[in-house]
């Protein structure tokens, strides 16, 4: 089976959130479930830069005013497709914004990818005819949709949403421009409360709907969780299922990370001391051997109810906690957190911006990880946690309830807990998170068992890999 994955952005090649780890790591898994994937990708500067042997493989002719090919090559292992398209892509930095916010040609843009997609999907190139294309987020929203209206023979498609925040709306003026025809302007086609609908138009269209946990699958159909797009996603609640994010465990192994000092493992957790001791050192940590420490690596955003986390600041202070903060998002969550490490230097530790290498360290050297988001369609760092054995602490919402053991009483006697899990991301519960967390601390055996657990947790490819493999056999047989 051959299928082609569609996204706008791949770790390694570009970043800038969960979608890329996965675009990125999900082909080799599903290699070894004997599925031979190729994943295209918008040519930005940063892509063709990495790519190595590229050759033209298509002349794509015009696309929104400038001439367009398509480039295979292979980058970090993976085999792409790339839409050389200056005048599209050819931009540093942030794939979807410039200095002054989103590019207002994003609707062109991509929905460039997503024709360049389809025509690949209708056997454009010799040589490669896709079984399946799987198209991911808003981004690769219209792949769906184009294939849907060629009105001739097509691939099976699947339609993932990593975030159901981000939509893809654009002005309903650009219907024909975009290429789509006049049946798609309409509530069963692209049609989304009075604009073409990107997101709207993959859920609608594709023959079958993921999202990244089965929580978040169910929590989408709620009012509450939709976000107005309920009503659709209970009428396809037959063709829509939640498979988990797994990561790459080759990128996140403790036991052979150059980020650490030292190597460590489950069998060896005394090693782990290490990597404590260079985290408490690189943010300048007082060292008290009875301070627990608490990480976050995150986007600080209010999905990610990084409010709460500032607000529960001065318990955290109370409990004698460390907290250790890497990331970058708000200004006014920014500002609160520089606030809050001025006034207890020592105690909490902040860097602002992107740092995948003190991500690790972070991971390595915390005793606990914190992932106190509103909602979170699967959510990564809390399975990079489990694997390096810092304790994850989670809202108990969409993947972080699917992938984290609340220590409560019969899972601790059960000794099965891998985490502790809270409500929702109020100050109220997280602080009663926290206590519970340092109870949990002073007992050590408890203590033990639980980051042994996390540390056991299986979070690779290999489970979710077979749950996609089954679902693009689903598909097949069924057409
Ligand atoms: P989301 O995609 O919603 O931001 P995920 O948990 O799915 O959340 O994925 C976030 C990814 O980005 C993880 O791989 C995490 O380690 C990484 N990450 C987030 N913020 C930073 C940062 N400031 N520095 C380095 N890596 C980060
Ligand atoms: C989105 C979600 C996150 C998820 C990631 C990868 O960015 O916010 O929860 O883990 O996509 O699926």
């Amino acid at each position: 089976m051959t299928v082609l994955s569609v996204a706008s952005e791949l770790y390694p090649l570009i970043k800038t959130g969960g979608l890329a780890d996965v675009a990125g790591a999900l082909p080799a898994a599903l290699a070894e479930q004997g599925i031979a994937v190729r994943s295209l990708l918008p040519g930005y500067p940063a892509v063709l830069r990495q790519m190595q042997d590229a050759e033209p493989v298509l002349d794509l002719g015009t696309i929104f005013g400038g001439l367009a090919r398509l480039l295979a090559g292979r980058a970090a292992g993976l085999d792409l497709f790339v839409i050389e398209a200056p005048h599209l892509y050819g931009r540093e930095g942030n794939p979807y914004a410039g200095p002054d916010g989103d590019w207002p040609d994003n609707p062109q843009r991509f929905a460039a990818l997503a024709q360049v997609a389809a025509r690949i999907g209708q056997g454009a190139l010799p040589g490669f005819r896709p079984d399946i294309v799987h198209a991911h987020d808003w981004q690769a929203g219209l792949v769906p949709a184009y294939l849907h209206y060629s009105g001739a023979p097509r691939p099976g498609t699947v339609f993932t949403v990593h975030n159901l925040a981000f939509q893809g709306q654009c002005d309903a003026s650009l219907l024909a421009e975009l290429g789509l025809p006049g049946e798609a302007w309409s509530i069963h086609g692209v049609e989304y409360y009075g604009a073409i609908g990107f997101l709207k138009a993959g859920l609608k269209l594709a023959d079958r709907i993921t999202t990244v946990s089965p929580t978040y699958a169910a929590e989408i159909r709620t009012e509450e969780g939709g976000m107005g797009l309920a009503g659709l996603l209970r009428d396809r609640a037959a063709e829509l299922s939640g498979i988990l994010n797994g990561i790459d465990t080759a990128v996140w192994n403790p036991a052979n990370d150059p980020n650490l000092p030292s190597p460590f493992s489950v069998a060896d957790l005394r090693a782990r001391e290490n990597s404590r001791r260079a985290l408490r050192d690189h943010f300048g940590l007082q060292d008290d051997p009875e301070a627990l420490t608490v990480g976050v690596v995150s986007r600080l955003s209010w999905q990610k109810g990084m409010d709460a986390l500032l607000a529960a600041m001065p318990a955290l202070i109370d409990l004698n906690m460390r907290l250790v903060v890497l990331g970058t998002g708000d200004r006014a969550i920014e500002n609160g957190l520089e606030a809050a490490a001025g006034m207890h230097p020592g105690r909490i530790g902040l860097h602002l911006g992107y740092d995948e290498g003190l991500a690790h360290l972070i991971q390595g050297g915390a005793d606990a990880l914190l992932v106190p988001s509103r909602f979170e369609p699967c959510g990564l760092t809390q399975l990079c946690a489990l694997r390096y054995g810092a304790v994850p602490v989670v809202a108990r919402v969409g993947g972080l309830a699917d992938t984290v053991i609340d220590a409560n009483e019969m899972a601790v006697a059960a000794g099965c807990a891998t985490g502790v899990q809270f409500a929702a991301a109020t100050p109220d519960a997280l602080v009663a998170a926290l206590r519970r967390l340092a109870s949990l601390w002073r007992d050590r055996a408890a203590w033990t068992l639980i980051q042994s657990n996390a540390m056991h947790s299986d979070v690779s490819w290999n489970r979710p890999a077979a749950h996609y493999a089954t679902l693009y056999r689903e598909i097949l047989s069924g057409r």
